[in-house]
């Protein structure tokens, strides 16, 4: 199992460490088949996005970022298991998590989606002194299931600290079974190979859309090309 990890921060707090958990907790569980790769932001990628439509209109290897992209695109299409974790900042992700997925837009499964998504699967974590988990496990989530990712787990929780060493007790031990449980989960399954229902609702929309205005959709020829028409 390959594992890509992108911290939507540079330290290692209480986030990295639930997710560091994760990953060690998954090892320990597939402990010959495991591949481990991870990105801090805004550390390895601190670009936001231009707005110039060029991944849209031409193809993603055209955006000015397309050097400093390439790497994470590389590993996120390469991987079997996507986590993405970050704190909670005023109630969502932090803003260089959402400018990094700011650049995966013609991903959605509206444009152009890749199809190695389809059988992939991630987790999302979060955590916040107390509130805002659900509004930023959301913002990750909503581009990964919008990628096509077969199935998206999600993990938010208020940790009432502001550092890994300040988390009560009880906290620790609710955060060790859950992330015992999600180990579990992903490594007593495979990706189901299609994907998820949210994803297929919008994809099928768009084939209709497709139908209707045929060639004038700029991401028609893709689509033929994948035979999804
Ligand atoms: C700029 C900033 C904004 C924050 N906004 C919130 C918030 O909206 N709700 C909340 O409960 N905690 C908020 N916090 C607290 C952090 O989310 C919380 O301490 C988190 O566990 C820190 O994770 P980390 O150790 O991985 O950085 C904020 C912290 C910072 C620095």
């Amino acid at each position: 199992m390959k594992i890509v990890t992108i911290h939507g921060q540079n330290h290692k707090g209480s986030t990295y460490m639930i997710a560091q958990e994760l990953v060690d907790k998954i090892s320990d569980r597939k402990r010959d088949v495991v591949e481990k790769k991870e990105f801090f932001l805004p550390a390895d990628f601190d670009e936001y996005c231009t707005g110039c439509y060029t991944c849209f209109q031409t193809d993603l290897s055209n955006c000015p970022h397309y050097q400093k992209l390439e790497p994470i695109k590389n590993a996120i299409l390469d991987a079997d298991l996507l986590i993405l974790e970050s704190p909670v900042y005023v109630y969502h992700a932090t803003g260089q998590m959402m400018s990094l997925l700011d650049h995966f837009g013609t991903w959605w499964v509206i444009h152009r989606p890749e199809e190695s998504m389809f059988k992939k699967r991630a987790v999302v974590l979060t955590t916040a002194a107390g509130g805002g988990m659900k509004s930023t496990l959301k913002d990750m989530a909503d581009s990964l299931e919008m990628w096509g990712i077969s199935k998206v787990y999600r993990y938010g929780v208020g940790v009432q600290a502001s550092r890994p060493d300040e988390i009560p007790e009880w906290i620790m031990k609710k955060i060790h079974k859950k992330t015992d449980r999600l180990a579990n989960q992903i490594c007593s399954s495979e990706g189901k190979g299609r994907m998820n229902l949210r994803g297929k609702m919008w994809f099928s929309l768009m084939k209709l859309a497709h139908k209707q205005f045929g060639a004038m959709e700029s991401d028609y020829a893709y689509w033929e090309e994948k035979g999804w028409h």
